[in-house]
């Protein structure tokens, strides 16, 4: 996608982050955005900054676990613009905790937020664009955990690989049915964002307060690890142009952190030479 203005942008995890940052660099190229987050408040606050820009925006406070709600968003997105030219499937959650202590509600959620959202957002979607006839994009926030396996976080990791596996395939399927809309997977290593505070994130069907693991001394040790790994990240301010530079570029898999590709070549040499996961090839880096 080389020409942005006009066009409109649906845009998940909008209130925060990478949704906020790409949010305001598409105000700044002309596009109109819809904005999409389960935060209202902090989703207020990146409303009021792409609208002092001049940008043409709507925010729609939505929460992305739920099907009918994303239809919702899609449906007031279109009365609103007409159109969706750029689909930004962004909103996720971290949830550290072993296999064996992470609660099975808190898979569901991750699962939810991390992989079913964006399902939900590129079945309508897709169709919508097709129907268009003009020219579509759409870009899947994973992460460098979909392409490499870390300690501590199976959870996030099997959601990261599933949206990296389901944007490669959706890729292979556009291409086959000859639709004019491009693919990408983001897959960034750990940038300051506010990716700790997910507990505030938490919808209220995934909350058991009376479950003694979130008084857990596992529990209070992922977050601490999510809060270290995440302050001590890259700054933030280099995302927005990295992802419209791949968008402009047509690149599929978008990197930020060359230092983890001797990590993702290591994965591939052990799966072809029947290795096994190996936890020092973490010496020095987690
Ligand atoms: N920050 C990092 O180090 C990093 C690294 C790799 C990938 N990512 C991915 O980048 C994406 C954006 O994360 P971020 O780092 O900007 O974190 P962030 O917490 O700043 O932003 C995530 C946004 O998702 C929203 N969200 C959470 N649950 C939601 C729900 N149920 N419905 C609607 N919105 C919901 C939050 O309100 C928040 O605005 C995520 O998919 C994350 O996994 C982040």
């Amino acid at each position: 996608m080389k020409d942005f203005k006009d066009k409109v942008m649906f845009i998940t995890g909008a209130a925060h982050g990478f949704g906020r940052v790409i949010a305001e660099e598409g105000a700044k190229r002309g596009m109109k955005l819809a904005l999409v987050d389960i935060d209202k408040p902090a989703l207020n606050e990146t409303y009021q900054i792409v609208v002092a820009t001049g940008a043409d925006a709507v925010m729609i406070p939505t929460d992305v676990t739920k099907e009918d709600e994303v239809n919702a968003a899609i449906d007031q997105t279109l009365q609103t613009f007409k159109q969706i030219d750029l689909l930004i499937n962004d909103a996720g959650i971290a949830l550290p905790g072993r296999m064996w202590e992470l609660p099975t509600r808190d898979w569901e959620w991750i699962m939810h937020v991390n992989v079913m959202s964006q399902v939900y957002a590129m079945k309508r979607i897709i169709p919508i664009m097709m129907a268009q006839k003009t020219h579509g994009a759409i870009l899947n926030v994973a992460s460098i955990a979909g392409l490499v396996d870390t300690p501590g976080m199976p959870a996030y990791h099997a959601s990261k690989f599933a949206s990296v596996g389901m944007s490669e395939a959706t890729a292979y399927d556009l291409q086959r049915a000859g639709a004019d809309i491009e693919m990408h997977v983001m897959c960034p290593g750990f940038v300051q964002t506010d990716l700790y505070h997910t507990e505030e994130h938490r919808p209220k069907q995934y909350s058991d307060p009376s479950d003694p693991y979130y008084q857990s001394e596992a529990f209070l040790k992922g977050q601490q690890f999510a809060k270290y790994v995440i302050t001590n990240g890259m700054p933030l301010d280099t995302i927005a142009a990295t992802v419209f530079k791949a968008l402009e570029e047509d690149q599929f898999y978008i990197l930020t952190h060359p230092q983890f590709n001797p990590l993702i070549l290591d994965r591939v040499n052990r799966i072809v030479k029947n290795g096994a996961p190996d936890v020092h090839v973490m010496d020095g880096i987690m």
